[in-house]
């Protein structure tokens, strides 16, 4: 399309909504722009209902009946008072609302149902999730290597993260740390520009903003509006932001604005005939004001001692203000030619989304992994914390079993021992939780983003933590094991090092698989804390395994606790080999170390502590294939889950279906 016949078009157009919004003849057919049909995405809603359904069963209307349309190369702006159920609707189009939600309505993309969760569109969520360790930079050009396909080099990707973070106007805080609740670092704007700078690296065909200007002032809300606007217009993107109090700038940027009040459509239209239709309504934005003040302010219906100043004398409170304008707009002609236009583009059937082509899976384990050890060796909760505490843990071990010797007592002694660096030692790793339920929410963000897959996040977090978990298994486990002076013999050390790596690995593994199911990291520690003690009661150290009472305890918690391994593989590696004098009368002056494990802490000698150390690396590599497998199936059961929950819709047509399937083919 040549730039004269685009400017053309733009002006039948501009043409046509006046024609409409002054009630005249039905204009003209125009057609959808030809120019981004190629490869832009149209995305549609019709009637869409949202309702939220409280514990006693009773549900409230957020969204209600919405219908509207954004296409490529223009702006969307979503406005309304704070709770008209912006995010809402954001979250209804790119298929991200909550389980506690319903939906009801047509949702299309291109003409086709599909779902637009993970890698076809971009979503800048209301609040930052972001790696607080990394500079700006860092964050940025991260992302870029995760995200931008192996055919662009990296300096390629590189020039492509700077330019980006310019183009946000950050080339100041390049180098501050993004910072977080512990440590200040950039600032609540910055971030904002960051989390916008991630997402439109890729130039994504389908943008959501959810408040991109939040906490900018006036000129940098310009300035980040206009490089989005830009996105849009000179390379056919489709973006649909939501924007609290926008300047009369920045409003004039926006092509179409939806205006919501309290979930109803107050107006959706082009922007720049919304003051014609409050005019019409009889509420004109009076000269001086920004009219997106005015539109707000005669909307907004949360403080009711409010009146709105209409044209003529009378006052009206916003109520009535909303009603009006509500009724007004549902027989207006712009509607009308908002309607035909999804209509027409319902008939599109273009091409159904493809994901981004992408880095390789082995370049995101590579970036993946490199980013997770940088966060890791910089936040210090993450495991320095945990290696101090085990230092003086593991000399307080040290001094309290100090030279543990030979005698029969010591038998004991060493069972106590060995237990509580297996139980109580590994226990304490759930004290690094904290920070892996940040680093999960930033995978839940980026996963949903489509920037990587859940093998790739599973596998780097293994590689990166490696290093860590074996400084913190080998300084602290070698003050306690010679202090105490256990079994002489490298090899016995090694082994010992090794069976605490595991369960350390054990005990992370377990971590993640809690942080995927509970929603928050207090709740994690508490399930996490639980399920251990359980583990630990019945590992055989308090309860002797004999004594164990049957149902549940010895089957199958006994067998499944990794503790149980743990420590067999511990008594066999310390006590096979020593003997000890015998005190007890009718055994022989000597006791070996056989016996002790078999007869005094009655634990099964048939296998190798070998045999011992394979279970629990089989258990390291299970738990890791548990939480791969409750991630994935989250990701499919749930949205089954809620078109079941959902039930048949109430106001509308249908539920937003299985991807890709034609809206001509659905059951209507
Ligand atoms: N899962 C939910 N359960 C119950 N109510 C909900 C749920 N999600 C949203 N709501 C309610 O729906 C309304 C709209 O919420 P939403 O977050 O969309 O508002 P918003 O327009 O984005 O507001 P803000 O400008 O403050 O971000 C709010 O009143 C909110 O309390
Ligand atoms: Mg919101």
């Amino acid at each position: 399309m040549s730039s004269m016949e685009g400017e053309v078009e733009v002006e039948m157009e501009e043409v046509c909504w006046n024609a409409m919004a002054r009630g005249g003849d039905r204009p003209v057919e125009i057609g959808v722009r030809s120019g981004w049909e190629e490869e832009g995405l149209y995305l549609t809603w019709e009637d869409l209902w949202v309702t939220a359904t409280n514990g006693e069963g009773s549900s409230r209307v957020i969204l209600a009946g919405l219908t509207g349309y954004a296409r490529p190369g223009e702006v969307l702006a979503i406005m309304g008072p704070s709770g008209c159920g912006k995010s809402t609707l954001l979250n209804a189009l790119a298929g991200r609302l909550d389980s506690g939600t319903n939906q009801s309505g047509h949702v299309l993309v291109n003409g086709w149902r599909q779902r637009l969760a993970f890698g076809t569109s971009a979503y800048v969520t209301q609040d930052d999730i972001l790696m607080t360790t990394l500079t700006v930079r860092e964050a940025v050009y991260y992302s870029a290597q995760l995200q931008l396909p192996d055919s662009m080099t990296k300096s390629e990707k590189k020039e492509r993260a700077e330019m980006t973070i310019r183009e946000m106007g950050l080339q100041e805080a390049m180098n501050t740390r993004i910072g977080g609740q512990a440590s200040k670092g950039i600032s609540g704007g910055q971030k904002r520009r960051v989390s916008i700078c991630i997402e439109i690296l890729t130039r994504p065909k389908l943008l959501f903003l959810d408040e991109p200007t939040s906490g900018l002032d006036s000129a940098a809300s310009y300035h980040v509006m206009n490089r989005i606007v830009n996105l849009a217009r000179h390379d056919g993107r489709t973006i649909i932001a939501s924007i609290h109090q926008p300047s009369s700038e920045v409003f004039e940027l926006f092509d179409n604005l939806c205006l919501l009040s309290s979930g109803k459509t107050v107006y959706f239209g082009p922007a720049s005939l919304t003051n014609e239709f409050f005019a019409q309504n009889g509420f004109p934005c009076p000269s001086l004001r920004n009219p997106s003040d005015h539109y707000l302010r005669t909307i907004n219906k949360d403080f009711d001692e409010e009146t709105v100043r209409g044209s003529s004398s009378q006052s009206k409170t916003t109520a009535e203000a909303i009603d009006i304008l509500v009724k007004s707009y549902k027989l207006s002609n712009i509607r009308q030619e908002v309607e035909r236009r999804v209509a027409e583009m319902h008939r599109l059937e273009g091409d159904v989304v493809k994901t981004r082509s992408q880095a390789s899976f082995t370049t995101q384990c590579i970036v993946l992994t490199k980013r997770s050890f940088i966060n890791m060796s910089r936040d210090l909760g993450y495991y320095w914390l945990r290696l101090a505490i085990y230092v003086i843990l593991c000399l307080c071990i040290g001094t309290m079993f100090y030279d543990i010797g030979h005698s029969y007592a010591s038998i004991q002694a060493r069972g106590s021992v060995l237990l509580f660096i297996s139980a109580f030692l590994t226990f304490m790793a759930i004290g690094g939780f904290p920070s892996f339920v940040e680093e999960m929410k930033i995978f839940q963000r980026e996963r949903l983003n489509g920037h990587y897959g859940v093998t790739a996040f599973m596998i780097s977090n293994m590689l990166s933590s490696a290093p860590y978990l074996a400084l913190v298994s080998i300084i602290p486990g070698a003050m306690a094991y010679y202090l105490v002076g256990l079994q002489h013999g490298v090899d016995h050390f090694i082994f010992f090092v090794v069976v605490l790596y595991a369960s350390m690995l054990l005990v992370e593994g377990l971590m993640m698989i809690v942080a995927s199911i509970v929603p928050n990291y207090l709740m994690g520690i508490i399930a996490g804390a639980g399920i251990q003690a359980m583990m630990i009661l019945a590992a055989g150290f308090f309860r002797l395994p004999n004594d164990i009472p049957k149902p549940v305890w010895r089957y199958p918690i006994y067998h499944i606790a990794f503790h149980k391994y743990t420590n067999q593989a511990y008594y066999k590696n310390e006590f096979i080999g020593l003997t000890f004098p015998n005190i007890q009368a009718g055994r022989g002056a000597t006791i070996t170390g056989e016996e002790v494990v078999k007869d005094f802490w009655q634990m099964e000698v048939g296998y190798s502590k070998w045999v011992d150390l394979a279970i629990l690396f089989g258990m390291v590599i299970l738990y890791r294939v548990l939480f791969l497998v409750i991630v994935k199936t989250g990701e499919k059961v749930k949205p089954m889950i809620r078109a079941v929950l959902n039930g048949p819709p109430k106001h509308g047509i249908q539920v937003m279906g299985q991807p890709s399937t034609p809206l001509a083919d659905a059951t209507l």
